[in-house]
């Protein structure tokens, strides 16, 4: 199938597209977007979380016909040009990231938690942020990151 939506902002289309095929194989390897990391290919990580239509997902569990004609956001469509977005901007400078893997969809989740909640508790965030796996920092840093998204959000 040809597949047409739109993604960060941007119609685009792809050909020769399997409707089976996942949106993150689409993303990584159609339309040249490898922000979004293939960690698990179960839904069990996280690491490919993206919006679609606004609502987090992970792409790996997304067909790609399920896609057609919708809108996709993912974590480079989340900064301004080389403006980072602010919680991609807090996840550098609290260190909380290693080996990048998790990275990608924690901020896209994040992101989205802070849209719901401006000021979010710990357990809100643990919760909001359950689904998302890191192998590497032992969380502390991603939950510095959060609060320091949380405070600028709030105070802007
Ligand atoms: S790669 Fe999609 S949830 Fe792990
Ligand atoms: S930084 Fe490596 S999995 Fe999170």
């Amino acid at each position: 199938m040809r597949l047409r939506c739109k993604v960060n902002g941007e119609a685009l289309e792809a050909d020769d597209v399997w409707p089976g095929e996942s949106l993150l194989y689409v993303l990584r390897e159609r339309l040249g977007l490898p922000g979004s990391k293939n960690a698990c290919e179960q839904g069990e990580c996280g690491s490919c979380t993206v919006y679609l239509d606004g609502v987090p997902v992970c792409s790996c569990l997304v067909a790609a016909g399920q896609v057609e004609g919708h809108e996709v956001t993912t974590v480079e469509g989340l900064a301004d040009g080389d403006r980072l977005d602010p919680v991609q901007q807090a996840f550098v400078e609290k260190g909380a990231v290693q080996c990048g893997f998790c990275t990608p969809g924690l901020i896209v989740a994040t992101h989205d938690l802070l849209e719901r909640r401006c000021q979010p508790s710990d357990p809100e965030i643990r919760e909001a942020l359950a689904g998302n796996l890191c192998r590497c920092t032992g969380y502390e840093k991603i939950l510095d990151a959060v609060r320091l998204a949380a405070d600028r959000k709030a105070a802007s």
